[in-house]
């Protein structure tokens, strides 16, 4: 069995809603595919070859100077792209054609469209097709060399332009979505007909072939696993759980900076992995390891220090030599490890350490590795768990030192605007929820008197990976019920809402 290899089908998400949908009926195809940003997707080109790219729709116009730009690189590299929606307009704005915003052409909801079924991209499909569109901006003329295989019977207007020549197609329709019954034949016909894949995702095979992989770096030795109980590493101990059984040490580290029950859910998760882990309360070591610190990054090179040390000793009582991460490819290409710019340090990429790392799934892709958590029967509770840092609630304590007072502040201030979200309905819809201290204190009134209290922030996010994110607007009404909450806190004196994007933005405010 070959060991699993990065994907073959590279989506670009310019920031359309639909670009989960994308890998997901990919996926449903048994092909793997890449979710990632313009600017990371150049990053990751610089090492991978795929075998096709798709460019997703977006909220933006291309006619808008800020809008989002593929890694030009990819018109160079002589393999088919798909462009959807913005996707289209992008390459036909890149490629001499011309895109215009004109009320006539506008479609918001069904149409039918008239197909060229010689076109490779429509191949055994009924030239007429109810499709699904969304868009204010159209192709008014197609690119240089290109040709149109799609029209709208709605408005007479390009659906679709292909030059096989130089492999690129293009929609104006969005085959990703129910609303277009046949749009997975489109995409089967882009990515086996006209990229040439081949069928790699099956969750048995991947579940087999990183068992397969473990079991090989492992070779008889001990093993120490750190468990989150976030889906990533929660996911691996399922999987690897049952290969390596009693070589298998699981180890979760009580830093002091868990959020408010998080240990007895991280206790349930591992649970269902079908693993017991060690838990090690090491909060007095963090506390005395951090003292005084204010600097975001000074915070996380000392947490990160500690970190590995524990696991260090943890794996030396227990006679492990080799450590298992449940670092993803996007970790990897986030911290930098790939050619990328280091933003900040994440705790657990590349630990100088003499233990032996393994990151089984440093070729997945967080929807990939949800979609396993699926497979191996991990519950709803796991595998939508949204993401929470390693470091915790330290890089939530902000521009401060991240000592116990202001922590649990933080802690409480995280859990009541949780459950307000909650039972709202509102925090299944978010991505992320970020809810941090800032370190310096507003002036107020409480009851008569002067009050000098902190601020909190409330970020909650939508993203696809976690690489580029925008704010989730709360309504009114939550807004001010979590304001009258929050404040009802001695020591909170302010709460702000912030939905400024990633970029310029990071998720975690340190
Ligand atoms: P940023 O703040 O870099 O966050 O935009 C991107 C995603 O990564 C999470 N994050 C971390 N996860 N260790 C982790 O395991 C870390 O040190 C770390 N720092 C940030 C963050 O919560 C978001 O989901």
């Amino acid at each position: 069995m070959k060991s699993l290899e990065q994907p073959r089908i590279l989506i670009i998400d310019l920031g359309s809603q639909y670009t989960l949908n994308i890998a997901r009926e990919l996926r449903g195809l048994g092909v793997r595919s890449a979710v990632l940003s313009p600017k990371k997707a150049g990053d990751w080109l610089k090492a991978n070859q795929p075998l096709g790219i798709i460019l997703s729709g977006s909220d933006s116009s291309v006619n808008d100077p800020e809008s989002p730009v593929p890694p030009d690189s990819i018109l160079h590299r002589r393999i088919p792209i798909l462009g959807i929606c913005y996707g289209m307009h992008w390459l036909a704005n890149e490629l001499n054609g011309k895109v215009e915003s004109i009320p006539e052409l506008k479609e918001f909801g069904p149409v039918r469209v008239r197909l060229n079924t010689e076109d490779p991209l429509f191949a055994g499909l009924d030239p007429q097709q109810d499709v699904w569109a969304s868009h204010g901006d159209s192709v008014t003329v197609c690119p240089l060399g290109a040709s149109q295989i799609a029209r709208s019977l709605g408005t007479g207007g390009i659906a679709g332009f292909s030059n096989p020549h130089d492999k690129l197609w293009a929609l104006q329709f969005h085959p990703e979505v129910i609303g277009t019954p046949k749009g997975d034949a489109m995409l089967s016909n882009f990515v086996f007909g006209i990229c040439g894949c081949d069928k790699d995702w099956q969750p048995a095979d991947i579940i087999g072939q990183i068992r397969e992989e473990v079991i090989k770096a492992v070779a008889g030795r001990r093993a120490e696993i750190g468990m989150s109980g976030g889906v990533d590493s929660t996911t691996s101990g399922a999987i690897i759980g049952p290969a390596l059984g009693d070589l298998l040490f699981p180890v979760t580290l009580d830093t002091g900076f868990l959020r408010h029950q998080e240990l007895p859910e991280i206790i349930a998760n591992v649970g269902y992995a079908g693993l017991k882990t060690k838990v090690v309360r090491c909060q007095g070591r963090f506390e005395r390891a951090l003292a005084g610190l204010t600097d975001a990054e000074r915070k996380r090179k000392a947490f990160k220090k500690l970190y590995t040390r524990i696991l260090e000793e943890q794996a030396g009582r227990f006679g492990a030599k080799l450590l298992i991460q449940g670092t993803l490819a996007t970790d990897l290409i986030e911290s930098g490890t790939t050619g990328g710019d280091r933003i900040k340090s994440h705790h657990n990429v590349g630990l100088k350490t003499w233990l032996k790392q393994i990151a089984p799934f440093r070729n997945l892709f967080k929807h990939e590795v949800r979609a396993l958590a699926k497979a191996v029967g991990l519950p709803d509770s796991v595998c939508l768990r949204q993401p929470s840092p390693g470091p915790g609630l330290m890089v939530r304590v902000v521009g401060t030192p991240a000592v116990q007072d202001k922590v649990k502040i933080v802690s409480w201030a995280d859990w009541k605007t949780t459950e307000i979200l909650k039972r709202r309905g509102e925090m299944e819809k978010i991505s992320q929820l970020v809810v941090a201290l800032f370190g310096v204190r507003i002036t107020g009134v409480k009851g008569d008197g002067r009050a000098y209290k902190y601020p909190i922030a409330v970020r909650p996010i939508d993203s696809v990976d976690f690489m580029t994110a925008r704010g989730h607007r709360l309504s009114p009404e939550i807004e001010d019920e979590i304001i009258s909450e929050l404040t009802k806190h001695q020591e909170i004196g302010t709460v702000g809402f912030f939905y400024t994007p990633k970029p310029p933005e990071t998720i975690e405010f340190e």
